[in-house]
């Protein structure tokens, strides 16, 4: 029974996957190029197959995390979700090609929904969640930076390489004379909730932060650690997702797994040795790891729930971070000052 459906899904995967793609998934980056028109978005979402599985036990995941790919059936809900995708990612495009830094240092920062928030926005619509933001940023940033957010809600890793590889890395960072830029990548946290395991998220990371020292020029390049997330309380199908994938990423017991901290935390715990091997291949360059992740606890210096703790990830502060997710403008403040304070380190050396 699984067979066959499971054939059909892979195959109208692959279909939404052609269509969606006018240049091949590992075609480089080309200044210019021709891009997606906002007009073609109605043919390109016509098919179906919305909503299937990523990752199952017995067949592995239809996308991978280090393989670049727009968002396929897989990773969209419907038709109309399809589109808004696809106008959004036009619109980072256009955001990067208009991007100008002028005499400040850039600030180019790359994710998925909490990337979005800062400009104000969830799959390129107005969203309420964000409220406060976007002027959260430019008060933190925005005397010292010019800064573009080019997040976009749901992306992985995977979808992150293929938006950076169809035109949004800004043409000026690998520029002959390349103004001082940092890159801050915040990514992989969707990957979990699709049901890719931790180490490959960290594969997935470390391909996307490898593109970006490939094709910027001198970016300085902040690898910020996931934030930490309980959200699978409030969303139940989140929590599904995850069981399973259990055996085998399961509790001590034994049991599906009760919130996604456990692998946000594997994923974490792997970061600095990624940072070490981006060092290590990319010498000469400005490579940071930036962890602000504890600026949305409860208490601080603790990462996800204490033994025996009832209500996995309850440490993660409401008040910050209403959907244990996305963090309000009250967070936002919180982990904005926290990086400012890298970032500026990072830009100060470079004098
Ligand atoms: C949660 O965040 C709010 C808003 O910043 C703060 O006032 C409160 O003290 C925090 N709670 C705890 C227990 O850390
Ligand atoms: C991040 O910071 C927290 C709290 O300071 C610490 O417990 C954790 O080990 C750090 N993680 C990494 C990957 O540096």
């Amino acid at each position: 029974m699984c067979g066959p459906r499971k054939l059909l899904a892979l195959t109208l995967t692959a279909l939404a996957a052609s269509a969606f793609m006018l240049q091949p998934a590992g075609g480089a980056h080309r200044p210019g190029s021709r891009h997606m028109l906002a007009g073609d978005t109605a043919s390109q979402c016509s098919s179906t197959g919305y909503g299937s599985r990523v990752c199952s036990v017995l067949h592995g995941c239809t996308e991978k995390a280090t393989r670049a790919t727009p968002r396929t059936a897989s990773t969209l809900a419907n038709v109309a979700q399809c589109t808004q995708w696809a106008r959004a990612r036009l619109a980072n495009v256009r955001a990067a090609e208009h991007f100008g830094s002028e005499h400040r240092p850039a600030l180019v920062m790359l994710g998925d929904s909490i990337t979005e928030e800062m400009a104000g926005t969830r799959l390129g619509l107005p969203a309420a969640r964000s409220a406060g933001v976007p002027e959260a940023l430019a008060r933190a940033l925005g005397s010292s930076f010019a800064t573009l957010p080019l997040g976009i809600s749901g992306d992985m890793t995977q979808h992150l390489l293929w938006r950076l590889r169809n035109g949004e890395l800004p043409a000026a960072l690998s520029a002959r004379s390349a103004p001082l830029a940092v890159v801050s990548l915040l990514i992989g946290t969707n990957n979990l909730a699709y049901g890719h395991a931790p180490p490959d998220v960290l594969l997935g990371i470390e391909a996307v932060a490898s593109y970006v020292l490939a094709a910027s020029r001198s970016a300085l390049l902040a690898v910020n650690t996931l934030l930490p997330r309980a959200d699978g309380q409030i969303k139940p199908r989140l929590l599904q997702r995850i069981a399973r994938l259990c055996p085998p990423r399961c509790e001590d017991d034994g049991a599906p797994l009760r919130s996604f901290e456990p692998l946000v935390a594997e994923v974490n715990a792997g970061m600095p040795a990624l940072v070490q091997r981006l060092r290590a291949s990319h010498p000469g360059r400005n490579i940071r790891l930036v962890n602000c992740s504890s600026e949305l606890l409860l208490l601080h210096g603790s990462l996800g729930p204490s033994p025996g703790d009832e209500r996995a990830g309850a440490r993660v502060n409401v008040s910050l971070v209403p959907d244990l997710l996305h963090p309000n403008a009250a967070g936002f403040e919180r982990i904005l000052a926290c990086q400012r304070r890298v970032f500026l380190a990072m830009v100060a050396q470079q004098h």
